[in-house]
């Protein structure tokens, strides 16, 4: 079996993924047309036209405004499971999903819709396509602190329907301390907990996500390389860096994928993973990330067994799950 064979056959988790993220051109004008909501692009190819991006910043401009088509529940619904779909070609058989309900309550959407669309698509993976898949709510940095805790307020009558809390959005100048009573009522409600830092941001956000947020993993962290000391500690506590070099190229974090430091991480023996991230705007899903990854930095079969072994010991499974899964 050759590696690129090996890549794609093996089973693996996906552990970072936006599922706004996911939401292809065609099916955001597909939403659009079926709930009457105008979206300034003419067609399918002039919106792909305007995936150029040059940080995080220019990419969440575009992604909010996609996700502006999604009102019904059956959208989100839809959304989720075309992602399951792409995700079982790509042997993925554990999915932790992140979902920015911000995005959507602004809008006058309900919590109830936005997790209830998402759950059913989760719950319909795991009998018809043999996907674990949880859900996992972020809350959105650039917002305020009261934002993210009424946030909380709405979502926790649907406490069952999600595993965890996460951060995302608009890094620098956000840093996780500015959610740390939140993170800390989540904690008590049982959540696991995770957070982006260290993807454009310094290593000492990763330090304060660990903490002072008290996270169990890490989203992104590639920027931690800088420092050696966190490095240690990353190594130490066996933290998993939920990786995704697509991702990081398109948004300009390392100028070409050769230079991608995912094998300065594995090879100092950190949990690292890869993930796709936002795959309708980054041009792959987990595959892609895979290949395309393995193809420009040259990393082995050992470090592929290693890959899908990191994402399942990465994963919130149940210790019996992730023997199951191994
Ligand atoms: N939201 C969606 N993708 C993101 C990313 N890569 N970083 C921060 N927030 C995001
Ligand atoms: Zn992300």
């Amino acid at each position: 079996q050759n590696l690129t064979e090996l890549l794609r056959a093996m089973p693996k988790a996906e552990l970072h993924i936006h599922i706004e993220g996911s939401l292809e051109p065609e099916l955001i004008f597909e939403m659009a047309r079926r709930n009457g909501v105008a979206i300034p692009y003419a067609s399918v190819e002039d919106l792909r036209k305007a995936y150029a991006f040059t940080n995080l910043q220019s990419f969440l401009d575009i992604y909010y405004a996609g996700a502006s088509v999604l009102l019904k529940e059956q959208d989100f619904h839809d959304m989720a499971w075309a992602y399951l779909l792409r995700a079982k070609a790509d042997n993925v058989i554990r999915a932790e999903i992140f979902f920015d309900p911000q995005t959507h309550t602004a809008r006058g959407v309900s919590m109830e819709t936005v997790i209830n669309g998402l759950h059913r698509a989760c719950t319909n993976a795991k009998s018809q396509l043999g996907i674990d898949a949880e859900l996992i709510l972020c809350f959105l940095r650039h917002l305020s602190e009261e934002e993210a805790f009424d946030t909380l307020e709405q979502a926790l009558p649907y406490r069952d329907k999600f595993i965890g809390v996460g951060l995302d959005s608009s890094e620098v100048g956000h840093p996780p301390e500015k959610f740390a009573r939140v993170f800390a009522k989540c904690r008590q409600q049982g959540l696991h907990l995770v957070a982006h830092a260290g993807e454009e941001g310094p290593p000492a956000y990763v330090w304060s996500a660990l903490d002072v947020l008290k996270v169990e993993r890490i989203d992104h962290g590639v920027q931690s390389v800088k420092d050696p000391a966190l490095v240690q500690r990353l190594a130490k506590d066996r933290i998993p860096l939920t990786v995704c070099p697509l991702s990081n190229l398109k948004l300009c974090v390392f100028p070409t994928l050769k230079e991608h430091n995912i094998r300065q991480l594995l090879d100092a023996g950190l949990c690292a993973t890869l993930n796709s991230d936002d795959p309708a705007y980054f041009g792959g899903y987990m595959n892609d990330n895979f290949v395309q990854t393995f193809e420009a930095t040259g990393l082995t079969k050992a470090h592929a067994y290693r890959l899908a072994k990191n994402s399942f010991e990465g994963s919130f499974a149940d210790d019996a799950k992730k023997r199951e899964y191994v």
